[in-house]
């Protein structure tokens, strides 16, 4: 039996895509920019083993067993496994390709929760792409494969921060994720996630985009006139690590992404009443220093992202607890990355007072951008036992 173990990140976007131009190939109607997070705190782990004995695909996903026919699961497993004849046929094969008439056992986990609005989808695809990639030892560009399974899927091919070519051929060729900076290029950057709720979406992305693709003006307008030079001022920002143009940039294509869902008709809200709290905290913040100190993105969810810089984390950790005062659960409020206690002013805790909301923040995740997948080398991560069937704890 040969087994592989790979791992991916989540990305987050600060040009987030639309609408898709076309569904089946998942092609977007602009280009989008993300930033990869580091696995250490958000990853999903994929085991792939491949036998004789192995008569059916099959996949596992966060302990159940679910769809192997799903169209994009699907399109995903041809790729690859087209690919890997190629290589055969070319005669490159190594003996990683001569499995291919066997079936395959998927099973795959997240460390976080699935469908809350953290990407799920983009680190699951990315995962299963690159997982069967070193299955069959398949090298070479694998972003355009994993964008048929999740479109945000390509981003989290690479770590650091990678812009999503829209492309403009009809077959999709051109469509693909590139790495603008490494994930060292900006260490002091870091990233809280405020989970508002880990309730399933109510409407999904997919679904979403596509009724804003065909009912707003505003999503057509931005997809033309805004978006292209966004890009080109975001990765200008990046370069530089110009935090002030960054978050301005970031802050402004969330809350256009969001009138385009207003726009949508019938609408669609994705942020609640805490989310629009997060957004008010954060100018109030910036305000009182007269400058972008932290900067906010949401995308298909009520989950705020905020991206800050190191010497801010320990503050904006308080003005977090001191406006949405955790819920006495017991349960961790603070996961990820280690903070200090940091005293907050009289004239900062005046110029943020709103209303504060008890629980309504039911944690935070800190952490920072990271590399992209890999394959991992620690045994005890592998999810299928030796008879190719999930362990217990998978
Ligand atoms: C709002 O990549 O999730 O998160 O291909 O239908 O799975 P599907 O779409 P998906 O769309 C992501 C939309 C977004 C913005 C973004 O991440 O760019």
């Amino acid at each position: 039996m040969k087994k592989v173990t790979c791992t991916a990140p989540v990305n987050i976007a600060v040009i987030l895509l639309g609408g898709k131009r076309n569904e089946e190939l998942i092609l977007p109607i602009n280009s989008s920019l993300s930033v990869t997070l580091h696995q250490d705190q958000l990853k999903t782990t994929t085991s792939i083993a491949t036998s004789r004995d192995i008569t059916e695909d099959r996949i596992w996903l966060n302990g159940k067993e679910d769809d192997i026919n799903h169209p994009r699961l699907q399109s995903c497993l041809r790729e690859i496994r087209r690919l890997a004849r190629k290589r055969r046929s070319s005669g490159s094969e190594d003996g990683a390709s001569r499995n291919l008439n066997y079936k395959v056992h998927i099973c795959s986990v997240n460390n976080f929760p699935t469908a809350a609005g953290l990407a799920s989808s983009a680190a699951g695809y990315a995962c299963l792409v690159y997982t069967l990639a070193e299955l069959y030892g398949v090298e070479g560009e694998l972003s355009e494969i994993a964008r048929q399974g999740s479109g945000s899927a390509c981003r989290s091919m690479y770590g650091g921060f990678v812009q999503w070519l829209m492309g403009e051929r009809e077959d999709g060729k051109d469509s693909l994720a590139q790495q603008v900076e490494a994930e060292t290029h900006w260490p002091e950057l870091r990233v809280l996630i405020l989970v508002a709720s880990a309730e399933k979406k109510h409407v999904g992305s997919t679904a979403g985009m596509q009724t804003s693709v065909k009912t707003s003006p505003l999503l057509k307008m931005r997809a033309e006139s805004v978006v292209p030079g966004r890009m080109e001022e975001m990765i200008e920002s990046i370069r530089k690590k110009d935090f002030e143009s960054f978050g301005q940039l970031t802050m402004k294509d969330s809350n256009q992404f969001h009138a385009t869902c207003l726009d949508t008709f019938p609408p669609i809200f994705y942020l609640n009443q805490v989310s629009q709290q997060i957004i008010n905290l954060v100018h109030r913040y910036n305000a009182h220093y007269g400058q972008t100190k932290v900067a906010y993105s949401f995308d298909a969810g009520p989950n705020a992202v905020l991206f800050l810089l190191e010497p801010t984390v320990n503050e904006f950790v308080e003005v977090v607890k001191h406006s949405f005062p955790p819920a006495p659960n017991g349960d961790p409020f603070i996961k990820g990355l280690p903070v200090s206690p940091a005293p907050l002013s009289q004239e900062l805790t005046t110029a943020i007072e709103g209303d504060a909301c008890p629980g309504g923040v039911r944690y935070v995740i800190i952490t920072q951008t990271g590399p992209g997948p890999a394959q991992s080398q620690d045994p005890t991560l592998d999810l299928l036992g030796a008879d190719g069937l999930p362990r217990s704890s998978a």
